[in-house]
């Protein structure tokens, strides 16, 4: 069966992560999770006192960078190794997300990134998430979601993963970190994230979870029909 790019890209915890991936499963693809790239950069960066603002500094510690994702069998789950270490539970807390914005915004960091997404990519059969996947690293995905959801909504997903994992955040807290990510995100310099004209806008909000991985499976089914 003819194999095709899903592009699923959004604004931060509108689930694009668990779409993606409960996708990727009942298709029998490959799913790439590329916020979890640049969290796994940011921990690095945040462990090695890397300052921002240093080129070389960034540069030198991106080519010490190695990152892979392992299927985890207990888990279930692709889990994110950086340098042969699983950070899976570390790249999820509160003092990675406050740092991944200005880290994602770094024209070197997303060069690098980018180039091992569309390696990832090249035999196609893949769903990845994140924020310009539709604009920049598969602009000929066959096919591009937009996911959105209220921030009201967002915010008590993400509270529920965090104290899921026994991390209590107050839900203003996570609010203030949402709109905070939502603004940097957008209005960067390097690839903003941005609704691309050829993707489909599906918002969350008032979607159980099975509805909106359906939604997704019908596009896609659809898309690679055409693409035979
Ligand atoms: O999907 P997430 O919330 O785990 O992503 C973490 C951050 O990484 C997000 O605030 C912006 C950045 N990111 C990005 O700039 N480009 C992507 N393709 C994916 C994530």
């Amino acid at each position: 069966m003819t194999k095709i790019n899903i592009a699923i890209d959004g604004l931060s915890g509108c689930g694009k992560s668990s779409t993606a991936k409960a996708v990727a499963k009942s298709l029998h693809y490959k799913f790439i999770d590329t916020g979890a790239m640049y969290r796994a950069v940011t921990l690095y960066f945040l462990q090695h006192n890397v300052d921002l603002s240093n080129h070389d500094q960034v540069v030198n510690a991106l080519s010490d960078i190695q990152i892979d994702f392992e299927f985890n069998q207990e888990s279930q789950k692709n889990e994110t190794i950086l340098n042969q270490q699983n950070v899976e539970q570390e790249i999820r807390k509160m003092y990675v997300s406050e740092m991944v914005s200005p880290v994602s915004a770094i024209k070197e960091v997303r060069v690098a990134m980018v180039a091992q997404q569309q390696a990832m990519g090249r035999d196609k059969g893949v769903v990845m998430d994140g924020r310009d996947i539709g604009s920049v690293v598969f602009p000929d995905a066959e096919l591009k979601v937009f996911m959105t959801a209220s921030t009201e909504v967002r915010a008590k997903r993400r509270q529920a993963e965090l104290a899921a994992k026994g991390e209590e955040v107050a839900l203003n807290e996570i609010i203030a970190n949402l709109e905070s990510r939502d603004h940097q995100d957008s209005t960067r310099a390097e690839s903003p994230l941005i609704k691309v004209d050829d993707a489909i806008e599906i918002d969350t909000s008032d979607l159980r979870f099975e509805d909106q991985v359906q939604k997704v499976l019908n596009l896609a089914n659809n898309r690679i029909e055409k693409a035979e």
